[in-house]
Parts: structure tokens; C-alpha cells; sequence
């Protein structure tokens, strides 16, 4: 089994579909190569990002702690299967797909048999890996009467109940599995959810999607903070994924975890969140800054110069004032304010058109979090966000999933196989 830090950084880079295509132009070797599953060749000093590859296996699934990709496919599913063995044999399928998709490889044959359909539908032919990572959750659901398996459900596993400034689309939320399809390529990505749907027919259907660009966390320094759709540096202040203490602390299920088998897994909340652009883009600067505490252009806290200067939540302005005002999204939302709970965020922007009765933007933030107990954090902060904060005046959460992430599978298991041993 891989360690930890093997499953959430990037690897050695493998031959992919983009060179297989390069390669088998190229003759015997090329032929030689791509008949080789597994073949690792190693990345040269030229080689573009955009072809490394992230290990499938390990200890902790990968899209967790992976450096965060540019783009989202997000996919939840209900079974429509009640067989607990279709359950097993469609996870070790959707692993198998997995491993290899990740991989830079097609599920299968593309031009295969003329009178059959092609077992892989060919789109993502001629595309790099892309960083594609490919994260499986369990909603709540799924540990319901249909399987037998409400024995095995993950300690905390609970529905979040109803939660301040939400008004929610039941058909974008929840579902039985969950895949968070991430990479530097959307068509990549939309090709590994398409697939594994397709792998799936006959057991699982798709409930939603959710496409996001532009990632809205920096859970590394190496990369700048990119800046959601209120133009802010989102992710500054995010838990940082080299810090060991705090992944045991605040993401990861531990030893603690009456599941065995759940230890070394995580939870994962979605949150949908539509952003009143309208409204927003005509606050004064000085106004959206207050919202949010930090600085519009440089991100830097309100009490600080720099992006990365500590938030000061106790200084004062002459007049006695907060300078990060007690509404301030940045305090309520900081540990400070929330018993010294922590969220690793790894979430993106969408867009999806127009509301057609208002004709105003659908726009706003994919908000994606890992926790190792969604109710002591993320739902303890979003109680206080949704009556404490002022952002809230300017979002509104529309569709919320929570799924139990399971550990990482390991070389010829499959991801969620302690379910069923
Ligand atoms: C559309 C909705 C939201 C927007 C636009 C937004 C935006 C931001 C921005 C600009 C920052 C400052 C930069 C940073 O440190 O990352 C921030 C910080 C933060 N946000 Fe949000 N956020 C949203 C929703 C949420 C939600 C739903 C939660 C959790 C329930 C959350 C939790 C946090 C946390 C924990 C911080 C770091 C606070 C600190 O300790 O400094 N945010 N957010």
C-alpha cells in the first residue's frame, strides 16, 4: 500500500492515450509500449504538467490532498440495483475503470467489434491524464434497509439536517454514491463520470452533476490563490495539506473511528452555493471588503498588509472599532469563532445560465469540503455563518450532499471492498 503522501501528489508519469497516439505513429516501439499496461516511462525535464499522472491506489484516495486540478465533474448516483453483490461488483468496476482512466488509458476497446458499441466512448482519445483523480463517497443512503449494510455506517454518516440560509433542490442534492471527478482538462474529467455511468447502467443511475472551473481553494503555496466570482483570493487561509497534525486532527477518521474499515477515510460536503451577483456587484468596495475581511485586490486581512499576514481578529481602529467588523465573513468562518474547528475546502466555481424567471446569473461557488465530522464542522460553522455572517446576504445555498469517503483502495482491491469482508 502506498503512503499517505503517494496518493495526493503526483507521480511518476505513465504512458497516456496522448502519447499512445504519438507513440504508435512511431512504429514497433510505440506498439510495443502501448500493449504494455503498466509500462512506466520516466517524465522528462520537457514534459508538460498537464501529462503527470496521479496514483489511483493508496493509502487515502486521491483528490483530497492532491494539489487542487483547474476543473470539476461532480457526479452523484442512486442505485437502482438492491442486490448487495451488484453493489460489490459495480465498485470493483468503477475501480477497475478508475485505476485506468487515471492512468492516461480508455476503459476499453474504441474501435473494438463493428456490430457492438465500444466499450470506451473514445472522446478523452488523444488527451493527457490531466491529473485526473477520481474520489468515491457513500451518501446515507446507502446504509438504509436495501443492502444490509446499516452495521457499517461510518460513525458520523448522519444527514445534516436543516441548516440556516439554504433553500435547497432536493433533485441536486444527496444520492447514494458519489464520484468528484478533478482535472486540468473538463473534457477528461466529463469523459471518466460519462464512463463510469455507463459502467454502471443497470445498477446505478445518475441523480446530478455539476460541472466547476477555477478552482476556489489554494490548498498549496505553489501555486498563486486563484479568485472566485466576487473577484476575492479564495483559499488563503485554508487547512494546509502538508500539515500532518491537522489532517489527523481534521480530516482524516482515525483510530477513534468505531469502523474499522472507514479508517483512513474522510467526509465530504458539497454545498451549492449561488452567489446574488446582481446585488454584489453593486456594493462599494469599501462594503464588499467589510463583508468578506480581507482586501479585494492584494487579499491581505483587513488588520495586515500582505495576503498572507495573520488575521488579527482583535485589532482595533482608533475609534475603538473592529478592524475586521464582527459580521465579517473571515471571523465567523475563522477557527477562533468556531471551537478551533478547521475544514480542508476544495471547491470550484459554476456557472449554469440563467435563472429563467429573473433572468439573473446562476452563478456562485461549488463548495466542496473534507472533515472528519461534517456536524462538529462544516454544518457548527455554517450554523454560525448563516446568521452571523453578512455574506450570507449576498449567497444562498441551493443543494447540499454529504458522503462518507472511504479510504484508498490498495493494487487489486477495490474502493469501499471493507464494506463487504
Ligand atoms: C459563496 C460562498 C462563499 C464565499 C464567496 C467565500 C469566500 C471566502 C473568502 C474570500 C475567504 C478569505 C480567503 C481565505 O482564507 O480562503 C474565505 C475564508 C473562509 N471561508 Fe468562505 N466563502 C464562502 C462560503 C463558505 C462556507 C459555506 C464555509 C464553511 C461552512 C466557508 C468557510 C471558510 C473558512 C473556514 C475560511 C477561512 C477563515 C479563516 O480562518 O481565515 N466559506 N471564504
Amino acid at each position: 500500500m502506498a503512503d499517505s503522501a503517494a496518493a495526493g501528489t503526483p507521480g511518476e508519469s505513465r504512458i497516456s492515450r496522448g502519447r499512445f497516439v504519438t507513440a504508435l505513429g512511431g512504429g514497433a516501439l510505440g506498439l510495443a509500449l502501448g500493449s504494455g499496461s503498466g509500462f512506466a516511462l520516466a517524465r522528462s525535464p520537457g514534459e508538460s504538467a498537464a501529462e503527470t499522472t496521479i496514483p489511483f491506489f493508496g493509502e487515502h484516495q486521491a483528490g483530497i490532498l492532491t494539489p487542487q486540478q483547474d476543473r470539476v465533474v461532480f457526479a452523484s448516483f442512486d442505485l437502482t440495483t438492491t442486490s448487495r453483490a451488484e453493489l460489490r461488483d459495480l465498485l470493483r468496476a468503477w475501480t477497475d475503470a478508475g485505476a485506468r482512466m487515471t492512468a492516461g488509458d480508455p476503459v476499453g476497446t474504441v474501435a473494438g467489434h463493428p456490430q457492438a458499441p465500444p466499450d470506451d466512448t473514445g472522446e478523452a482519445l488523444g488527451l493527457h491524464a490531466s491529473r485526473l483523480t477520481l474520489t468515491f463517497g457513500f451518501g446515507p443512503s446507502l446504509f438504509d434497509h436495501r443492502f444490509g449494510l446499516s452495521k457499517r455506517r461510518p460513525s458520523v454518516l448522519t444527514p445534516l439536517g436543516p441548516l440556516p440560509g439554504e433553500e435547497l433542490d432536493p433533485t441536486r442534492s444527496d444520492g447514494d454514491l458519489c464520484v468528484q471527478a478533478c482535472a486540468d482538462d473538463p473534457q477528461v474529467a466529463f469523459h471518466a463520470v460519462r464512463n463510469l455511468a455507463r459502467i454502471g447502467r443497470g445498477a446505478a443511475v445518475l441523480r446530478w452533476t455539476q460541472l466547476g472551473f477555477g478552482r476556489t481553494a489554494s490548498n498549496s503555496n505553489a501555486k498563486e490563490t486563484p479568485r472566485n466570482l466576487q473577484g476575492f483570493k479564495d483559499g488563503t487561509n485554508n487547512l494546509a495539506v502538508d500539515n500532518a497534525v491537522d489532517l489527523q486532527r481534521f480530516v482524516w477518521a482515525g483510530k477513534d473511528e468505531p469502523q474499522h474499515w472507514f479508517r483512513g477515510g474522510t467526509y465530504l460536503v458539497t454545498r451549492r452555493v449561488r452567489m446574488l451577483i446582481e446585488t454584489w456587484d453593486r456594493l462599494t468596495l469599501d462594503h464588499q471588503e467589510n463583508t468578506i475581511g480581507r482586501r479585494k485586490i492584494s487579499g491581505a486581512p483587513l488588520s495586515g498588509q500582505k495576503e498572507h499576514d495573520a488575521v488579527e481578529l482583535d485589532a482595533r481602529n482608533p475609534n475603538g472599532s473592529h478592524v475586521i467588523p464582527l459580521t465579517a465573513h473571515v471571523r465567523q468562518a475563522s477557527p477562533k469563532a468556531n471551537n478551533g474547528q478547521k475544514i480542508l475546502r476544495r471547491g470550484y466555481s459554476y456557472t449554469d445560465g440563467i435563472d429563467p424567471v429573473t433572468g439573473q446569473l446562476d452563478a456562485g461557488l461549488f463548495f466542496i469540503a473534507f472533515q472528519r465530522d461534517p456536524h462538529k464542522q462544516f454544518a457548527a460553522i455554517q450554523r454560525r455563518l448563516g446568521t452571523q455572517d453578512e455574506l450570507t446576504e449576498y449567497i444562498k445555498h441551493t443543494a447540499s450532499g454529504l458522503f462518507g469517503v472511504p479510504p484508498g483502495a490498495r493494487q487489486g482491491g477495490f474502493v469501499g471492498e471493507g464494506l463487504f469482508t
